[in-house]
């Protein structure tokens, strides 16, 4: 993070994605895996966005996020979302633009939770679609499954630790602290901090 000229979304999903372990993390041989049944899962659009927005509106809180009568724009931006996602390339860009996604969100009130819960929402739905009758064999569905999940838990990363990254960057140019003594700050006021979450949890 730097004061003036402000933080590079490149080294920080970059930064994000090598702080996953390397067996969670999305990886080449995931990107090829889903390449491979790329027709079949972009034919899912129509049913993944229907449901997706449908899960949203039934819940008051994230529906009054989506806006009445923006149904239709928000549904343009997940197709596009899929398709994106599905044509590739899993290249610095792609994982930029997640970090970008998990920023727009926050900025209009969706938090973590409702993402992450979204999240869920797509890897339930996708294993009712890709079954052992449907890509051929058990394991395979449950290969792509796996796969399916590292890029969730990828993008997750993404989305709530740009969060966190973001926030402090705004904190660092409203205050015109530096970053190094802002990390002091907070060295020095999390112990205290951790006592009183303790004093407050009591015993267990
Ligand atoms: C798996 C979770 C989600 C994904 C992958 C996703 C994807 C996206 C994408 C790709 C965009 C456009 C970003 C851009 O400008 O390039 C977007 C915008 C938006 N999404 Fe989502 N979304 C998710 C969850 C949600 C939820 C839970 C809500 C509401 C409750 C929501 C509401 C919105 C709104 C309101 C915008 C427009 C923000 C703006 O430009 O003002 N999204 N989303």
């Amino acid at each position: 993070m730097t004061k003036n000229g402000g933080m590079n979304v490149f080294d920080l999903t970059s930064k994000i994605i090598a702080d996953i372990p390397e067996g969670q993390r999305f990886s080449e041989k995931d990107a090829e895996l889903l390449m491979r049944f790329k027709s079949q899962l972009l034919a899912m659009e129509e049913d993944l966005v229907k449901g997706f927005y449908d899960t949203i509106e039934a819940n008051p809180q994230m529906a009054n996020l989506i806006g009445h009568g923006a149904r239709e724009e928000r549904e343009k931006t997940l197709r596009r979302w899929w398709q994106r996602t599905l044509s590739g390339p899993f290249d610095d860009q792609y994982w930029a633009w997640q970090s970008l996604v998990g920023v727009v969100h926050i900025k209009v009130g969706v938090k973590n939770p409702m993402m992450m819960g979204m999240w869920t929402w797509v890897i339930s739905w996708l294993r009712t679609q890709i079954t052992p009758e449907f890509v051929g064999s058990k394991a395979l569905a449950d290969e792509i499954m796996v796969t399916v999940e590292r890029l969730s838990l990828t993008a997750q990363a993404i989305t709530a630790e740009s969060y966190l990254a973001y926030y402090l960057e705004t904190v660092i140019r409203i205050t015109g602290f530096r970053p190094a003594l802002l990390e002091r700050m907070f060295r020095s006021e999390i112990d205290v901090l951790v006592g009183e979450v303790r004093g407050q949890l009591g015993s267990i």
